[in-house]
């Protein structure tokens, strides 16, 4: 059984009701430098390894992992202190915000042999992971494009004491799921371009960077594919349209999987057309909390292959390269938005002399 101890509890809630339902994992310890939120948690699942110092969690010898859901901007020193003490690393989306420490992050993985995971939760999901099983089977041929969204009226979220930093992007908070989403099945993207803007309720709120954006990408193999966001108005009822979608038109079929409805629908190379939904069981195993945040399950699927990645020695992705390749690519998609123009992955990987080799699994 692996030893865990989670930094942040706010996203991280998700992840203690995981681990505490987990056979492959021992929850040793949580960390959140504010107490009230430590005491709440602690009430919640009654576990009350609690602390408010990072220190005291990387000092444990016995904790063989760390999850961080701590603010975005935070997660490259915290993954480099979880490293720098010896952890495996579970980080939250994005994985990092800015490719300034990617290679001292490279080179800590490699240093230490320590495993870096992305918890990008939205591959977790029972459409997305229908959907891949569907594409890797060979039912809908090969990929043509690929399309994906995430819309939600997130102006919740915009009290939070972070959201309105000018550190904070939605960019990097909202689209690296349906950019991470377009990697998976189109690697190799090599341009972009996009426009953005903040919406007057942005702005009303006080957000510093944009909330609504279109972009398109292209493809070393000359492919396309196009994502949007939009994270401060209202969305329409979820069975006519989906917070979260993904697209692939292949040459022998489609699908669309949706996620917080948990539907899914395919036409394949049979000419057989399907629209799935899950029940009771599989929608209580994703959102144990009541409402549509906290999507426990996601995390305990992706906490589990994880696990089971360790023990078999395999490389659980997204790993540390494909996060990087990711943030190289909304890194781009940032530049786009300032300049107006398109944007070279290549570009960006070479201000930080990266490479794409060096990023290739
Ligand atoms: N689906 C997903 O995978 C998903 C969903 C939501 C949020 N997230 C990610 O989780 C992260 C946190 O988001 P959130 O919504 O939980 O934010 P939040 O503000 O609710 O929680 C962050 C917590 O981190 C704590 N914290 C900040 N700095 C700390 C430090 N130095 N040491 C210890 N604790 C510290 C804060 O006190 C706070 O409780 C973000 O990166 C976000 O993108 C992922």
């Amino acid at each position: 059984m692996l030893k865990l101890g989670i930094l942040g509890l706010g996203e991280g809630r998700s992840t203690m009701s995981a681990a505490l339902n987990s056979a492959k994992y021992e929850l040793k310890m949580v960390c959140d430098m504010n107490i009230e939120v430590c005491k709440q948690r602690a009430e919640e699942f009654n576990f009350h390894q609690y602390t408010t110092s990072y220190q005291k969690m990387l000092d444990d010898p016995k904790i063989d992992v760390i999850a961080i859901y701590t603010p975005d901007h935070l997660h490259a020193e915290h993954v480099k202190q979880a490293l720098l003490h010896n952890k495996h690393v579970i980080c939250t989306k994005p994985f990092i915000d800015d490719l300034a420490q990617a290679q001292e992050l490279l080179d800590l993985v490699e240093q230490t042999c320590k495993k870096v995971f992305v918890g990008q939760s939205s591959r977790f999901f029972e459409p997305a992971k229908r959907q891949r099983k569907d594409y890797e089977e060979g039912l809908l041929g090969d990929l043509i494009t690929i399309e994906s969204h995430y819309h939600a009226d997130h102006r919740w979220f915009l009290e939070k004491p972070w959201a309105l930093e000018q550190a904070f992007k939605w960019l990097y908070g909202g689209l690296s799921h349906p950019v991470d989403f377009i990697r998976w099945y189109m690697p190799n993207v090599e341009e972009v371009m996009g426009y953005g803007m903040i919406s007057n309720n942005g702005k009303v709120a006080g957000l510093k960077n944009e909330d609504t954006m279109h972009f398109i990408f292209k493809a070393t193999d000359g492919r396309i594919a196009r994502v949007s966001g939009a994270y401060t108005g209202y969305t329409q009822p979820t069975q006519r349209d989906s917070g979260m979608s993904v697209i692939l038109r292949c040459a022998e079929g489609a699908s669309q999987a949706d996620y917080h409805e948990l539907r899914y629908a395919v036409t394949d190379k049979t000419g057989e057309e399907k629209i799935i939904y899950w029940g009771d069981k599989t929608l209580k195993y994703y959102f144990r909390f009541g409402g549509q945040s906290h999507h426990a399950g996601e995390y305990q699927n992706y906490l589990e292959y994880f696990a089971d990645c360790l023990e078999s020695g395999e490389t659980a992705f997204p790993d540390i390269k494909e996060g990087i390749g990711t943030v190289a690519l909304l890194q781009a998609m940032d530049r786009s938005l300032k300049t107006g123009q398109p944007v070279k992955v290549a570009d960006i990987l070479d201000e930080y002399q990266l490479s794409p080799e060096k990023l290739s699994a």
